[in-house]
């Protein structure tokens, strides 16, 4: 990527969580040397299944989880460096919506005394909060605004709802909005309505996005390159208009196997299930994907692949695609 337009970069970022299963401790990796850039006003998809750690990258990036190694640089300043008072603008210019939005809306508050906190937090000399409200409201569609503004969470549909979360988030004036699974809890009919709310954003706000989802075609539909995670790694990164034809990683292609393009958003689970726990495990040191991968080899259960460059913009780890693979299983 062109690091004039590069807004935020991940440099082998590491997560790890302790967890307890009856007497046993053991320590995860969700997000397992993961390196990656966002562009400014670029939408960026991040795919996997459940449990495959794109939550947890999300909120490494948004600054709401500790990385235990690697770097985070906004603007060409590393995150970790900045002062109180600059890590406070960070977490207004990075901002994050969820998929769960009735939970993170205070259910007393009407739409108007949710968002006016926010805005005045972050308003302008020149503008008034009422203005600001009107403008954001506008923006994102929730028409007629007189009406919502004076509604409780409960009586707005899913997608209002996610709107006014969507407001919330650009009150902040963020230059990059990490949107986790934003539609996935939506009726499939209001999906479509988000999604190119999204797209729409990006055009008139000059946002970046970070697109978290399980589900490949809305990914296609929406971002201009995609990340494949798997077991807490990243397994393949194209850019979409190029995934369809050129994708080589052997989960890719199940995702793709899986895959509803006609009607993004719409997809089942697309991958099968979710990713084994066992290889989140830090002490596991194989492919991620070797305990399903149909061309699986000795090398994958003991070497995990790195990331290989396949072309522009498209990088894959898989020893298949090294000529490691065949030495080992021929
Ligand atoms: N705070 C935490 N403490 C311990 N383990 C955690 C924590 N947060 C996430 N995990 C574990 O990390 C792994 C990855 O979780 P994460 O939520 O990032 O996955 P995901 O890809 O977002 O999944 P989904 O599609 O279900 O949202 C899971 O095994 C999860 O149980
Ligand atoms: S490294 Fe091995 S297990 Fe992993 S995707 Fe490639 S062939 Fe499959
Ligand atoms: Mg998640």
């Amino acid at each position: 990527m062109d690091k004039t337009k590069e807004l935020l970069r991940g440099d082998n970022l590491v997560v790890q969580f302790r967890q307890t299963q009856g007497f046993r401790r053991t320590l995860i990796c969700p997000v397992n040397e993961i390196s990656l850039a966002v562009a400014a006003n670029e939408i960026l998809g991040i795919v996997g299944e459940s449990g495959s750690g794109k939550t947890t990258l999300g909120r490494a990036l948004a600054g709401m989880t500790s990385i235990v190694r690697g770097s985070l640089w906004l603007k060409g300043q590393n995150v970790s460096r900045l002062s109180r008072k600059e890590l406070r603008k960070y977490w207004s210019q990075v901002q994050m919506i969820f998929q769960d939005v009735y939970n993170s809306l205070n259910p007393i508050y009407t739409v108007e005394q949710q968002l006016s906190f926010p805005i005045q937090r972050h308003a302008t000399p020149t503008q008034s909060v009422r203005e600001e409200l009107e403008n954001l409201l506008q923006i994102t569609g929730l028409t007629p605004t007189a009406a919502v503004r004076a509604r409780l969470p409960h009586e707005l549909s899913g997608g209002q709802r996610q709107r006014v979360a969507i407001v919330r988030a650009l009150a902040a004036r963020p230059d990059l909005l990490i949107a986790d699974e934003p539609v996935s809890m939506l009726d499939v009919s209001l999906r479509a309505d988000i999604l190119q709310l999204l797209a729409r954003l990006r055009n008139d706000l000059g946002l970046a996005i970070v697109y978290i989802t399980h589900d490949l075609p809305s990914a296609v539909y929406i971002a201009d390159r995609i990340l494949v995670m798997y077991g807490g790694c990243l397994v393949e990164t194209i850019r979409a208009d190029a995934l369809i034809r050129e994708s080589r990683h052997p989960y890719t292609e199940r995702l793709l196997a899986a895959a509803r393009f006609e009607n993004p958003g719409s997809s089942p689970f697309s991958g099968g299930g979710s990713a084994n726990s066992s290889v989140l495990l830090t002490s596991y040191r194989g492919c991620p994907y070797a305990p399903r991968c149909p061309i699986a080899a000795q090398i994958c259960s003991t070497t995990r692949p790195s990331l290989i460059r396949m072309g522009r913009d498209h990088s894959a780890a898989c020893h298949a695609l090294s000529g490691s693979h065949q030495a080992q299983s021929g």
